[in-house]
């Protein structure tokens, strides 16, 4: 039996997995990015910027301008725009810098 290509795109298109934003249950079509997933939710702002506390989202949509970081899975500072969303995934808005010297000090 010969499964046409066309049909394969087209179920994965179609089926939805589950993922969290900030602890809220979200929807998503399978091989979205999470930028367009997120998106897709409704959600414009992806965090905020470190200095000014600024909105930031979604701006070049090529992975070249960094405005669109999450953290995925406790994962700072993942390119949602280049990312593809994962069944289960836990991602959380970017607030900022991680605070590097605690880390270091802790350790
Ligand atoms: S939107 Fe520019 S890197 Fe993702």
């Amino acid at each position: 039996m010969k499964i046409s290509p066309d049909k394969l795109v087209e179920d994965n298109q179609n089926k939805e997995i589950p993922f969290y934003f900030n602890g809220k249950l979200l929807k998503a079509k399978q091989g979205q990015t999470i930028a367009a997933a997120l998106m897709a939710n409704g959600i414009c702002k992806f965090g905020v910027s470190r200095k000014l506390q600024q909105p930031r989202g979604l701006f070049c949509a090529n992975g070249r301008c960094c405005s669109c970081f999450v953290s995925v899975n406790g994962l700072d500072h993942v390119l949602s725009c280049m990312t593809q969303v994962e069944a289960g995934a836990n991602i959380s808005s970017n607030e900022g810098d991680p605070n590097v010297r605690r880390e270091v000090n802790e350790n």
